[in-house]
């Protein structure tokens, strides 16, 4: 095992950054298939993270690998600045479809992070064609996660990934995350009032909203909160408070999009029309990497009535390529009736997990929506105290998981930024319920053997 373990480690020593320590370093995976992901022994083991969040139509759909071969075929990269791409923009016109109905508009670009880097962009420059160069500060929620470059990583608020970063960040104002289970002032829903949703309208009256421009969510959680879903009330006031103070309400939905949740996009359980989504991961499927930010019409308006032009583009964005794939992708959710589906498996899902992981001492909630679920671990199930953050439970749990022959994916810090494991599955919409009870059952035995071994090393 040592020399395997440095074997790995000789090999791995030009690549930088890529181990988080979440990756047990002597696997390869050599191959997907389905729900199933195969190392280079021909082990398989269950893709219940799918990705994490990304592989939604599973390993190896022909539908999209020939697509993407096809287009390969004609031309693989051309600048979009310089020719009209086809597959780009019969994919805007898809995407619009399902959209919300003030949503028409896409800008196209290749990570979530930079997705939310460019609707940060948007709404500055929104603003200042608007005749309000004052309004700069993107409010958002703690725990949150938008992603690692510095716009994104501003805006969100989980505390793990800003810390050594810190003093290169934008320090923009954040509220609490309308965390039920952890909840910041101590109350419970409904006697609540809903609080957290009137922070926002106290920090914006406490900052003055002048300075204002946008409010930054996820409609379901994701790693920094485990699959938070806020409660019923939460995003209509949000939405009446964005609206009273001018404030553009922008939604990530890097994991939620595309149907992750059992609808096209998270925020349709609530019935809310955000002004600007962002999508990522599941667009694609992983099959190529793709982004995109969805935009309200009265945006796109200011910008062609003052015929400015958006200050703001990669060279890569709106790859043909990738567009042909996204657009297989859609057809694939649409005639497999995906979407649907993965309503309808959410709630077995869901049932399921609860069947089969509640009774674990360790195993404080289980939330989330759809196909995406959250199994926070605690020390105390009584008192929800989670572990120390320096034991590393979730990533502990995530490597005998995987030995079980299943994948997870481990996250920290959603009780406050610092503190509250979890780990997150998320399978493929095809999966089946019997490979569903199948995975649950793996995880059920990794977690009574993560009992055994971490809880008892403790003593
Ligand atoms: C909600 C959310 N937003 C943004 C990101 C960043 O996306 P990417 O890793 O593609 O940059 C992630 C990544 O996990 C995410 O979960």
């Amino acid at each position: 095992m040592v020399d395997r373990l440095k074997a790995a480690q000789e090999r791995n020593r030009h690549l930088f950054g890529t181990l988080h320590g979440t990756t047990p370093p002597e696997v390869i995976c050599e191959r997907g298939d389905g729900v199933y992901l195969y190392d280079q022994n021909n082990r398989k083991y269950i893709d219940f993270s799918g990705g994490p969040h990304v592989a939604s139509l599973g390993h190896g759909n022909q539908k999209v690998n020939e697509a993407t071969k096809k287009q390969i075929d004609k031309v693989s990269f051309f600048f979009r600045a310089f020719w009209l791409n086809e597959p780009l923009l019969e994919l805007a016109e898809r995407i619009i479809k399902f959209a919300p109905p003030n949503l028409t508009m896409c800008q196209f670009c290749n990570s979530g992070s930079e997705a939310n880097e460019t609707a940060i962009k948007i709404a500055r420059q929104y603003h200042v064609e608007r005749g309000k160069p004052e309004k700069y500060m993107v409010v958002s929620r703690w725990q949150s996660y938008h992603g690692m470059t510095l716009g994104a990583l501003s805006v969100s608020g989980h505390a793990i990934r800003r810390q050594k970063f810190e003093p290169i960040l934008h320090q923009w104002p954040k509220i609490p995350a309308p965390l039920c289970y952890h909840c910041a002032y101590e109350l419970t829903y409904p006697d609540c009032d809903i609080k957290c949703a009137r922070a926002l309208e106290e920090m914006i009256n406490q900052v003055g909203s002048q300075y204002i421009a946008a409010f930054f969510i996820e409609a379901v959680g994701g790693a920094g909160t485990a699959c938070m879903v806020p409660v019923p009330e939460y995003y209509p006031m949000v939405r009446e408070i964005c609206d009273k103070y001018d404030v553009l309400l922008i939604d990530d939905e890097v994991i939620c999009g595309f149907g992750r949740t059992g609808k096209w996009f998270g925020i349709n359980h609530w019935g809310v029309n955000p002004d600007i989504i962002t999508s990522a991961k599941g667009m694609t499927g992983g099959y190529t990497p793709m982004a995109v930010v969805i935009i309200d019409e009265k945006i796109g308006k200011v910008f062609s009535e003052t015929g400015a032009g958006f200050m703001h583009g990669f060279t890569m964005e709106g790859n043909p390529v990738s567009a042909a794939t996204c657009l297989a992708v859609i057809d694939v959710l649409e005639k497999e009736g995906l979407v649907e589906r993965c309503a309808r498996l959410g709630e077995y899902f869901f049932q399921k997990g609860r069947e089969k992981l509640s009774h674990h001492p360790v195993v404080g909630d289980i939330r989330g929506r759809g196909l995406l679920m959250g199994i926070e671990l605690v020390q105390n199930k009584e008192t929800r105290e989670p572990f120390e953050l320096k034991r590393r439970a979730a990533n502990n749990l995530q490597h005998i998981a995987m030995n079980h022959g299943v994948m997870s994916y481990p996250t920290a810090g959603i009780k406050n930024g610092v503190s509250g494991d979890a780990l997150l599955v998320s399978p493929p919409f095809i999966i089946t319920e019997p490979v569903i009870d199948e995975a649950f059952d793996l995880l059920d035995a990794a977690i009574t053997n993560f009992e055994k071994e971490f809880l008892q090393a403790e003593k």
